[in-house]
């Protein structure tokens, strides 16, 4: 099948949260798969242009029209990609190739990225490439389907479309002089895209997507109610016969406590009782807190961002402080009134609280490596990549049970046993304290359960490939194959 993937961002070449990963890996899984040719279309950042590991050569260009203006667009294609996954980059300096930065917060991100959805369709069209499914992402993209629909049908007359939700809470509101200025579509297409009289351009690739999806069977769900979707829960609910969650998998190559070139030690799941144990007093040493084998290690590596659930954490970080002997480290940089609770936090317990407001890919290693419990209290959590890669590093997850984190961490149950983790159900500080507390006894009192729940998480298969099977399958019942 000839898949085209558009996305605004992509590890390793730009990346600012869980969508990056994501359009790392699923791209490379589904082209791992026989008969399958995959094709992801990114913006070509500053970032991505001055880095001399990504070599392209230009291979066509073609033009965007946005209202009444005409933009350029250079088609770039990756060199060397060994994997089998063909990656183009869309070349305008004004929309991404000369702006300083990061890859959004821009407050013209609306028209950088209804150009980028239009600069996708027409850079196929110049490399003739028309593949049988499209699959966009996130409200960067989000207006692809309808653009399908609404103008470039005469050149994609076969192909289908799918639109997936990573986070609802970004949806691509524009003014109404957005509707003339740039997108310039037939009038007929309006109503699509409004929702109280303004652009709303997930709504409209919600209503003309031929199959919608999301990142966790939980979250699908969850998406039917105002709490979660964030005012378009009955657009959704109206879709709701063409929605469906497929729970994200991880890159298990890249986080293998086995081979991570970040880890002093490694280890897997059959020798992780050493191996784990070396990682953690290194964890100690490099974060400056004392070495102590038997003392439990709470670890986050998180962005210090208020969904995460840190108001939770930070409600309950003194009362757990004083009532266990146990330490904390944080990894993540946010919103700055988090960042001076963790660094308060740490002055007053020096000896118990690591806080590392920075970011740094080894040291999150470092981290899942050398933690024992993962804290992700998360308000809400589409999927969730940070749990998996801490199970598979042997750290045991404390989870709200919303949404991926719900589909990822089945809990212990009242023996110790079973499960992958501790999870606790209505959003509340006391209710999180209780489930840490449970994990921490099983910790302490009964280490030899707490060592076979940390093999279990190790074994695992957070692997793409079943994922990248569902989402063949949707494919095939979009295109009737
Ligand atoms: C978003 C979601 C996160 C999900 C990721 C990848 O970042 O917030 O839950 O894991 O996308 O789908």
């Amino acid at each position: 099948m000839r898949i085209a993937v558009f996305a605004s961002e992509g590890a390793p070449y730009a990346k600012s949260g869980g969508l990056g990963d994501v359009m790392e890996a699923l791209p490379a899984a589904l082209s791992r798969i026989p008969g399958n040719e995959v094709v992801l279309v990114l913006p070509y950042y500053k970032k991505i242009k001055e880095n001399p590991a990504y070599p392209v050569r230009q291979v066509a260009q073609c033009t965007v029209k946005l209202g009444w203006r005409r933009q350029y667009a250079g088609v770039m294609a990756l060199q060397g990609r060994s994997d089998g996954v063909k990656v183009y980059f869309i070349d305008n300096d004004y929309y991404f190739g000369a702006r300083p930065g990061s890859i959004y917060g821009d407050g013209d991100d609306g028209e950088r990225f209804a150009y980028f959805s239009k600069a996708c369709l027409e850079a196929l069209m110049a490399i003739h490439y028309i593949p049988d499914v499209i699959q966009c992402n996130d409200w960067q993209t989000a207006l692809v389907p309808t653009l399908l629909r609404a103008v470039y049908r005469p050149e994609f007359q076969d192909t289908k479309c799918m639109f997936t939700i990573h986070n609802i809470e970004y949806q691509g509101w524009a003014n109404p002089d957005f509707f003339d200025d740039v997108l310039a579509l037939p009038w007929g297409w309006r109503s699509t895209l409004d929702m109280n009289h303004c652009v709303n351009m997930m709504k409209g690739a919600i209503e003309t997507a031929d199959l919608v999806t999301t990142v966790s069977e939980t979250y699908a769900r969850e998406l039917m109610y105002p709490y979660y979707a964030h005012g378009l829960d009955g657009i959704l609910t109206d879709a709701a016969w063409k929605l469906t969650g497929i729970t994200n998998g991880i890159d298990v190559n890249t986080f293998n406590p086995a081979t991570d070139p970040a880890l002093p030690w490694h280890y897997d799941a059959q020798s992780f009782r050493v191996g784990k144990a070396d990682c953690k007093a290194a964890l100690q040493q490099e974060v400056g807190l004392p070495v102590k084998p038997d003392v439990p290690m709470l670890v986050m590596v998180t962005r210090l961002a208020g969904h995460k659930g840190l108001d939770l954490l930070c409600y309950i970080a003194r009362k757990l402080l004083w009532a266990e002997d146990c330490q904390m480290v944080i990894l993540g940089t946010g919103e700055d009134h988090f960042e001076r609770f963790f660094k308060g936090l740490q002055e007053e317990f020096p000896d118990r609280v690591a806080a590392l407001i920075t970011f740094n890919l080894g040291l999150a290693s470092r981290i899942y490596a050398g933690g024992d419990i993962y804290m992700m209290p998360s308000k809400s959590e589409p999927c969730g990549l940070s749990q998996m890669n801490a199970m598979r590093y042997g750290t045991v997850p404390v989870v709200h049970a919303t949404g991926g984190l719900k589909d990822t961490v089945p809990p212990v149950d009242e023996h110790g046993e079973g499960g992958l983790g501790f999870t606790f159900q209505s959003y509340n500080g006391d209710d999180f304290l209780g489930a840490l507390e449970r994990c921490i006894h099983l910790y302490k009192k009964e280490p030899e359960k707490f060592r076979a729940l940390q093999q279990r998480d190790m074994e695992q298969d957070f692997s793409w490939d079943k994922p990248a099977q569902r989402y063949m399958d949707l494919f095939r019942e979009m295109t009737n194959r």
